[in-house]
């Protein structure tokens, strides 16, 4: 028999734009299990910069997506890891206990107790990875990889260097590279210089020291994983073919991207990991969970802070120098 559920949990939710005060916690109804579902108790959940920009209507454009007068999603949270606690009768993979990631995407719903999220979506954590921390091990993985490996062709011997190797996808980026066998330039300011050496950058940039005009070249691949330069800044950066690729809307990058598959010479292009169907997320979700338990992809935690104090989280997310992911645990 399954254990009876709570009714009620504590979530934080907002419903309006603004600053991170906006975000308050809130008495909700634990979510009901649709067919094809699995409740979650949540163990962790990340808080992305994403989602500090969708809080605060910034650019207000995007507004368009998120909803034009208040946000539709009332429940932020997308990437998460937890245990199953319900299992809807059509869903016969997973069982009460099982231990999973998902990353639902817009479904979000993750800065909660516990979180409603489709069987097919979810991926197992292997033995031996903390269930807190497969969470930073998936976020900053899941944009990453498909970064490198499809759009990057990284392999062995690959002149790789990665704009912002501190952050999640940045710091996922140097491990994987690396891993990849890439030869992996870093970018980041003096505090994380040691970090970014230790994930396996072999050479690190201070960009506090240096300006971009006086970074080493030239790689076969620029992944600029927090959008601060641009493909024009990083011309001169890249090899005769090389390509430079963003995590962030980039006029340039957007025009390029189609032709970059075709192209040669300098090339560039744009890629959204919340647009790549879950098939796709949860099979890279197993292999960088399968990375993590064979210690060849290793979390990084900037820290874990309690649900509540998601505001607080966020407020330090706007700061722009976290590293790795910050997880908000229930
Ligand atoms: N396209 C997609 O599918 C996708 C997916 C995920 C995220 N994103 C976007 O990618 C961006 C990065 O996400 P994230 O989660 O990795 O961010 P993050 O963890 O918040 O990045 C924080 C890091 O950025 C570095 N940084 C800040 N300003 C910088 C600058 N001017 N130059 C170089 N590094 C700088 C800081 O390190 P230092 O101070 O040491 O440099 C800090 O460690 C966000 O804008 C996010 O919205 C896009």
């Amino acid at each position: 028999m399954e254990p009876s559920r709570p009714r009620t949990m504590t979530a934080v939710t907002y419903d309006r734009y603004g600053p991170p005060e906006v975000l308050h916690p809130a008495e909700l109804p634990v979510p009901e299990v649709a067919p094809g579902h699995v409740l979650l108790e949540v163990a962790a959940v990340a808080v992305s910069s994403a989602e500090a920009a969708m809080r605060a209507a910034d650019p207000p454009v995007a507004r368009l997506a998120t909803g034009l007068r208040r946000p539709r999603v009332r429940v932020p949270g997308s990437e998460l890891s937890g245990r199953v606690v319900e299992v809807a009768p059509d869903v016969t993979d997973l069982r009460v206990g099982d231990r999973v990631v998902t990353a639902t995407g817009v479904r979000a719903g993750g800065y909660a107790e516990y979180v409603a999220v489709p069987a097919a979506a979810t991926a197992p954590v292997p033995d031996g990875v903390d269930l807190v921390d497969a969470v930073a091990v998936v976020e900053g993985g899941l944009t990453a990889l498909p970064f490198l490996r499809d759009h990057g062709a990284v392999g062995e011997g690959i002149r790789l260097l990665v704009i912002g190797a501190a952050g999640s996808v940045g710091s996922s980026a140097v491990q994987l590279g690396a891993d990849l066998g890439a030869v992996v330039t870093g970018v980041c300011s003096t505090d994380h210089v040691d970090l970014a050496r230790t994930l396996g950058a072999v050479e690190v940039v201070d960009r506090t020291l240096v300006a971009l005009p006086e970074w080493p070249g030239p790689h076969d691949v620029v992944l600029d994983a927090v959008g601060a330069a641009s493909f024009r800044r990083c011309r001169r950066l890249l090899a005769a073919d090389g390509i430079y690729l963003t995590t962030v809307p980039d006029v340039d990058a957007l025009v390029r991207t189609p032709l970059a598959r075709r192209g040669h010479g300098k090339r560039a292009a744009l890629a959204f990991t919340g647009l790549r169907r879950d098939e796709a997320k949860v099979a890279d979700m197993r292999h960088l969970l399968q990375l993590a338990a064979e210690g060849r992809l290793r979390p990084v935690v900037d820290r874990r802070m309690p649900l509540r104090e998601a505001a607080a989280a966020h407020r330090h997310v706007e700061t722009r120098r976290k590293t790795g992911s910050l997880l908000l645990v229930p």
